[in-house]
């Protein structure tokens, strides 16, 4: 396996696996755990030639967000990829990966998604940050020639605007979603699981309890959309809870009734430290 941190080296390895192979990629911002390893399995699986992008992307991160102390774990991602059995890993620096102009400006050239989908759940608190996964996700397209590109489930927002974008931007990629990868008790695997203390971990549990609980009573036939709502709120009582929502998971809209398949998300920060952790659940 090779780590790669230059664009001219990429297009130049790319130009040469793309004549004879089938290139996957595997977008990351690193400190890799067993959720993105479930990912680059399964691109390995599926591929003959697998590169996985570690990139802390900072066009994606609010003034107040946690671009700084965002973990940073090249080491033991390298070893990681090793194991799993990737090709390459792509790990630019951001002033190898934006021009000039973003350093001196603030600004660059973005792919925006439509404000139909970004003016909801996680897009509503944080203003600008899809502009910038799509704008690095489409670059990352650009430059690894992918086939297939794989997100998880867990990011359940994202991976519906990432399909979006490739179907509305005509991007020859097939998106592939991995399920959701979680710890014994529960809880989605997250890099920024490492931000929470030992009460925050013990309450952050709830979330998933929260999803299940709703799911168990969907599966009894409640159907109302505000009553799954009102019992996975029960269980976040003691969290400042950013949304809890049912939506199709046609079109990402909520909904009232629910007669099709249907996701239920939950975005909230622990009582303590005030991470914020994500999770949903297809009903
Ligand atoms: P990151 O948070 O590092 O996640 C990379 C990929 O791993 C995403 O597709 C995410 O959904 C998936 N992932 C993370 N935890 C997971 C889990 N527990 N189970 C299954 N999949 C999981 O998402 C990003 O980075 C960035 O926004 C990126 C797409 C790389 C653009 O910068």
């Amino acid at each position: 396996m090779k780590v790669i941190y230059k664009k001219s080296e990429l297009k130049e390895i790319v130009k040469e696996a793309a004549k004879t192979k089938d290139i996957a990629l595997v977008p990351t911002m690193g400190a890799l755990h067993k959720g993105h390893k479930s990912l680059i399995d399964k691109a390995v699986n599926e591929n003959d030639f697998v590169i996985v992008s570690v990139f802390v992307n900072p066009t994606q991160f609010g003034p107040n967000e946690d671009y700084d102390k965002y973990p940073r774990t090249l080491d033991n991602d390298i070893k990681l990829c090793e194991n799993s059995g990737a090709d390459i890993i792509f790990a630019p620096s951001p002033k190898e990966m934006y021009d000039e102009i973003y350093f001196e400006e603030k600004e660059t050239t973005l792919v925006c998604p439509p404000y139909k989908y970004v003016n909801k759940l996680c897009g509503k608190s944080r203003p600008g940050h899809f502009d910038g996964v799509c704008t690095v996700v489409s670059k990352l397209f650009n430059l690894t020639k992918c086939k297939r590109a794989y997100f998880g489930k867990k990011d359940a927002q994202q991976l519906f605007i990432i399909k979006k974008m490739v179907s509305e931007l005509d991007f020859d990629v097939e998106i592939v979603p991995v399920d959701i990868v979680r710890e014994d008790d529960g809880l989605a695997t997250s890099s920024r699981n490492t931000y929470l203390s030992e009460s925050d971990r013990i309450f952050a549990v709830n979330i998933h309890k929260g999803l299940e609980k709703a799911k168990e009573l969907y599966q009894k036939g409640i159907i109302e959309s505000q009553t799954l709502i009102d019992t996975a709120m029960a269980y976040l009582k003691d969290f400042d809870v950013d949304y809890v929502e049912v939506v199709s998971l046609e079109d990402f809209e909520k909904i009232g009734t629910i007669k099709n398949e249907a996701l239920m998300l939950i975005a909230a920060k622990t009582p303590d430290k005030k991470v914020r952790l994500i999770d949903n659940i297809e009903l």
